[in-house]
This record gives C-alpha cells, sequence and structure tokens, in this order.
C-alpha cells in the first residue's frame, strides 16, 4: 500500500478531469456556460428542446431535413402502453422520483431483449419519460390523464400533459428555455452516476435509472423541491432575514444556492428568475416571488464573500408553480430536461471507454483475528 503522504485524495472527485468531452463547458468564475460552444443564453431564446438535444447527441445544429425527421421521430415515440400507464395507477401515491426512476427500468424490461440501437433507446426513453411523468401528475392530482398532441413540440406538449392547458406562445417559449437550460451541466453527479454505470458496458436504462436516482437527491436536483419546502415555510418575505440567519447559524445548506464549479452567479438563474418574474399573476405569486428575492439578497449579503451565490434551482421551484407544477414534480421535470445531457454523456464517453474504478486510501485494521460466533461479544 502506498504511503498516505505519497497519495492525494481528492474529495468527492473536486478538480479531477476524468475525460475529454465537446458537449458542454461551464465557467465557473465568469459564470458562462456553452453547449458545444454556443452559450446557453442564446439557445434558451432561439432554439427548441429537440434541437438543443440534436446538438448535444450528434455534435452539430441540424440541418431543417434533419430536424424536421428528428422532431417526428420523438412524436412518434411519446405515447406509452397500457402496462406502463397500469403501472403508475398502481404506484400513483410514490414520490414522483422514486416512480420516475422504476418507470425507466421497467422501459428497459420490455426493450431489454429487442435488438434496438442505443439511439432508438435513447430516442424512446426522452420521448416517453415526459409522457409518463404528465400522466403521473395528471392523475396524483385528481385529474383524467392526457394522451400526448401531435400538434406540439416536445416542450409544449409536455406543459399541455402536465397541465391540460394548451400553451400560448410565451409559454411555449418558457417550457423551450427551462427545458433547454436543465439539459446539460457537465459531468455532474448524475451524469458521472449514467457514465460509471455505461463504463462496465451496461445497458443504457440502468445507467438513466441510476441518473435518476442521483438527481434525486437535495444537494443535486432534489433541491428545486426543498426551495420550494423552504419558500413554504418561511411564509412571508419579512421572516426571511431569521430564517436564513437561523439556518446559517446552525451551518445548514441553503437549497438554491452554492455549486461545485460556479463560484458567481450561475447564468441559467437569471434567466429562470426573469421567467418568474413575467410569470407573477396575482398577490399570492407575488409573495411567493418576494421571499425568494428576498432569499437571494440575504444569502448573498451573508454567503457571497465565500463565493456561494444563486443556483439554477432558486427560481426553477416558483417558475414550476406558477406554470401550474404540483411541488412534488418538480425534480422529475429537472429529470425530463437532463435525460438530453446524460444520453449525450454516455453516446460521447462510450467512443472512449475505460471502466470507471477509483480507489479509496484503506485506513482500517490489518490482521484482525476472526473470532467464532459464540466467541464474540
Ligand atoms: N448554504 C450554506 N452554506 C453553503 C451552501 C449553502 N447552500 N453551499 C455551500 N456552503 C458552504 C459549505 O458549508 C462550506 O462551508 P465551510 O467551508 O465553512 O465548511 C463551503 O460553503 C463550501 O461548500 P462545499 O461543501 O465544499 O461545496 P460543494 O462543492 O461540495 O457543494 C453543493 C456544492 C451544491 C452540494 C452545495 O453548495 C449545497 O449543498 N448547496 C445546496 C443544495 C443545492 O442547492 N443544490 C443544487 C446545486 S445546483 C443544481 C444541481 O447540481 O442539480
Amino acid at each position: 500500500m502506498p504511503k498516505k503522504d505519497d497519495i492525494k485524495i481528492f474529495k468527492g472527485l473536486e478538480n479531477i478531469y476524468i475525460c475529454e468531452t465537446s458537449i458542454s463547458f461551464i465557467d465557473g468564475k465568469e459564470g458562462k456556460l456553452v453547449y458545444r460552444g454556443i452559450p446557453v443564453e442564446v439557445l434558451a431564446e432561439k432554439s427548441t428542446y429537440e434541437e438543443v438535444v440534436f446538438f448535444l447527441w450528434f455534435g452539430h445544429l441540424p440541418r431543417k431535413d434533419e430536424l424536421e425527421e428528428f422532431e417526428d421521430e420523438m412524436k412518434s415515440a411519446r405515447k406509452l402502453d397500457e402496462e406502463m400507464k397500469d403501472m403508475i395507477e398502481k404506484f400513483k401515491t410514490s414520490h414522483p422520483m422514486d416512480l420516475l426512476r422504476t418507470i425507466v427500468s421497467i422501459m428497459g424490461l420490455s426493450n431489454s431483449e429487442k435488438k434496438k440501437s442505443d439511439e432508438e433507446k435513447a430516442l424512446e426513453i426522452i420521448s416517453k419519460v415526459p409522457t409518463a411523468v404528465a400522466y403521473h401528475h395528471r392523475i396524483s392530482m385528481g385529474e383524467k390523464p392526457l394522451e400526448p398532441s401531435d400538434e406540439l413540440d416536445h416542450a409544449s406538449n409536455f406543459y399541455y400533459m402536465m397541465t391540460g392547458r394548451s400553451p400560448d406562445e410565451k409559454i411555449s417559449r418558457i417550457m423551450n428555455a427551462t427545458l433547454i437550460l436543465h439539459a446539460e451541466q457537465g459531468l455532474n453527479a448524475s451524469t458521472f452516476s449514467a457514465i460509471v454505470i455505461s463504463s462496465t458496458l451496461s445497458d443504457l436504462y440502468s445507467a438513466i435509472t441510476g441518473a435518476v436516482g442521483a438527481l434525486k437527491g437535495p444537494l443535486h436536483g432534489g433541491a428545486n423541491e426543498k426551495v420550494m419546502e423552504l419558500v413554504e415555510k418561511i411564509g412571508k418575505p419579512e421572516n426571511v432575514e431569521s430564517e436564513i440567519e437561523k439556518m446559517i447559524a446552525q451551518k445548514h445548506r441553503i437549497p438554491g444556492f452554492g455549486h461545485r464549479i460556479y463560484k458567481t452567479f450561475d447564468p441559467r438563474y437569471r434567466i429562470l428568475k426573469r421567467y418568474s418574474k413575467e410569470m407573477v399573476r396575482n398577490d399570492e405569486d407575488e409573495r411567493y416571488y418576494r421571499i425568494v428575492e428576498r432569499m437571494e439578497e440575504e444569502v448573498l449579503k451573508k454567503l457571497s464573500g465565500k463565493g456561494i451565490f444563486p443556483n439554477v434551482d432558486l427560481y426553477s421551484g416558483i417558475l414550476y408553480k406558477f406554470l401550474g407544477f404540483d411541488r412534488r414534480f418538480y425534480t422529475a421535470v429537472f429529470a425530463v430536461a437532463r435525460l438530453a445531457g446524460w444520453i449525450a454523456h454516455i453516446f460521447e464517453y462510450s467512443k472512449m471507454n475505460k471502466i470507471i474504478r477509483p480507489c479509496g486510501y484503506y485506513v482500517g485494521p490489518m490482521d484482525v483475528e476472526y473470532k467464532p460466533l459464540e466467541e464474540r461479544e
């Protein structure tokens, strides 16, 4: 065993590069994010989710004919089979992320034996998962689930299936933008989990199932639900200061703030904040918006010196609330978007595959005597 002084432990794999990638780049000092060279703000404003998925997966912006074909393929794979609907109905009281993990796993049961390419499987996953999440959302809200609409693009159709409302142009833009902003973010914990699983040459469904499990955690994608829980607990803007002070004094992590890479404002946060503000429709929305804004002010005042700034999850929760999504589903909405990045990285890493296998430095005892059961105290 090497001496402790001869090795370096990188807790949380911080600052460790495991591969080359051309999918996205984050400048954590400047607060910039590009997908294959294009700033995420530009894509959020101008592109559609389908176009971004194609771009992330295949490396170039699609030509018109390529995009149309890709959109048609995604549309034709949206519908759920009856078995899946029955399963969602059966487990409808489960947390959406737990059910989503199971949904992806079950998709793998019915597809793993079929001779489909990974590209076809990926297309099916990214097309069907939003339908499954929306199906669950509708029944858990006591509403009739809806079939996907062929008239609508991916993001707009997701909104329609979640809420039962046809999106106007503004909502379609917001839906496309939010899915684009959440589509990719380098080797974060869930994407890394997907890569670890796929590096064993396991299947796509297993990798995505693992990624969903990783995203669920409150330090990762689960933070958007936690932000809203905190906002509801705080109740009114006047309570923000004391609650934030209390959390800092108790060394609690405030959800919606902090990031491993960004040590300044996350560019996605700015756009989501603007959309949340535009979506405020009544006094109650205003109250929610003001609480989050006050949280931002207080945390910046107290923690920005430590490099803690608002992250993507700070405003996504209230945006989803204003769009009509139930709080328990916020992380599942994140997952619907992030499928794009997970799959892009699985495809990219598999071309240069090396099984991922780090080391843990052993600090336990050696030469321990095995005591028979009856002699143990
Ligand atoms: N609130 C209060 N203190 C914080 C926070 C926070 N949100 N984030 C970090 N810190 C403190 C942390 O306690 C530590 O302080 P000290 O040096 O005194 O011990 C210092 O900042 C450095 O933190 P770290 O643990 O080394 O940072 P990390 O890179 O390991 O963790 C993080 C990153 C995202 C897990 C963390 O910032 C956090 O827990 N944030 C809250 C949860 C959250 O919003 N997660 C979503 C992240 S963005 C979207 C996504 O990835 O899905």
